[in-house]
């Protein structure tokens, strides 16, 4: 098996699931790849401590200050550090065709739902719970799919169940989605699509 698949994690926010990326990197239950960047479009995202506590190199690029440049800039940053996998793992901004084709079957995201359930525009973060609770569903959970010009439309990699109980508010079932799917399933996601990339490349 050659060299390790290059893996970037792309965040907004609090970053536990590049923390669960980080451990399972760690465990060896991630052994495929290696995170090389974490890229954050927000300067502020605790992610970006947690990558720098892991000694990860970070990038930040923000709309604000990039403009029209913001997907190229990423670009770069990705190029830089010859990149095989992006990862998104609470990666809030949407990604145009360009950059989504450009990168086809290399882009992997992690949706607190079981899809095509409470998915698509507008759909992240508490909102998704939200829905799911009004909807009054008995099972949710989490996906992790291929990204493309579609939000949450790629095709699906790996998907978990989560049972919804009396009393559950949005903040207690995102934290069980978290806990029980989405901090499991991305690494094995992440760990599956490199040994993909690694075999390809051997070919
Ligand atoms: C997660 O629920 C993820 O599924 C969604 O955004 C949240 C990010 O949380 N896309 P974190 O930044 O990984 O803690």
């Amino acid at each position: 098996m050659g060299k390790k698949a290059r893996i970037a994690v792309l965040v907004s926010g609090g970053g536990t699931n590049l923390q669960a990326l980080i451990d399972a990197q760690k465990k060896g239950k991630l052994k495929s790849g290696r995170i090389k960047l974490v890229v954050s479009n927000n300067r502020e995202a605790f992610a970006l401590k947690r990558a720098e506590k892991n000694r990860i190199k970070t990038a930040v690029v923000t709309r604000s200050e990039a403009g029209e440049l913001f997907e190229e800039k990423i670009i770069e940053a990705l190029e830089n550090e010859k990149i095989d996998l992006i990862i998104l793992a609470g990666f809030l901004a949407i990604l145009s065709e360009s950059f989504t084709s450009r990168y086809a079957g290399r882009i992997i995201n992690v949706h607190p739902s079981l899809i095509p359930s409470f998915c698509g525009e507008g759909y992240y973060g508490l909102k998704v719970h939200e829905e799911a609770l009004a909807k009054g569903v008995k099972v949710t959970g989490a996906t992790v799919h291929f990204v493309n010009e579609i939000p949450d439309g790629g095709e699906i990699i790996l998907q978990k169940a989560v049972k919804i109980k009396a009393g559950d508010t949005p903040e207690i079932l995102q934290k069980r989605v978290m806990k029980q799917a989405e901090w499991k399933l991305l690494p094995e996601a992440a760990e599956k699509i490199s040994k993909k990339i690694i075999k390809e490349r051997a070919q």
